[in-house]
């Protein structure tokens, strides 16, 4: 079947059968790999994307999302996180400021998540990465950098 949405701002179009998980298509089709697969569950965040609807931006986990899940939607990953001339997103800038990152695994799905909340304007941010599992950080520098890239 055809699914249509957009990917990192492009008109994208997947022929697949309806089971393709969105982290298999994006990582094995199109190459983007800086999401990544953890749990392949559902439950460690690893493979976050941002998913925007009528519903507004969503952070989402493309492990358990199928390609018929998202059409009509647009889906930004971590690749599609820069600005158009390729600066930093903020929360990117600001976790290599403040080490939040270690090896590195969980981080594009972190920044995706605080991405999101960026864009939403939220400010709750332990409970905004509490489907990011982090096993190295501690959270601390994490917190840090996107508490220093609201301002
Ligand atoms: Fe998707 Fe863990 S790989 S939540
Ligand atoms: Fe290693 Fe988060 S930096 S799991």
């Amino acid at each position: 079947m055809k699914v249509r949405f957009s990917l990192n701002g492009e008109p994208c179009e997947a022929e697949a059968p309806p089971t393709r998980t969105l982290l298999d298509w994006l990582r094995e089709t199109r190459g983007l790999t800086g999401t990544k697969e953890g749990c392949n569950e559902g439950d460690c965040g690893a493979c976050t994307v941002m998913v925007t609807d009528e519903s507004g931006a969503r952070a989402l986990n493309a492990c358990i999302l199928f390609l018929p899940q998202i059409e009509g939607a647009a889906i930004r990953t971590v690749e599609g996180l820069s600005g158009p001339d390729g600066q930093m997103h903020p929360v990117q800038r600001e976790m290599i400021t403040h080490h939040g990152s270690q090896c590195g695994f969980c981080t594009p799905g972190i920044a995706v998540s605080l991405a999101v909340a960026h864009l939403n304007g939220r400010r709750d941010h332990d409970a905004v990465l509490s489907g990011n599992l982090c096993r190295c950080t501690g959270y601390a520098p994490i917190v840090r950098a996107a508490e220093a890239a609201e301002e």
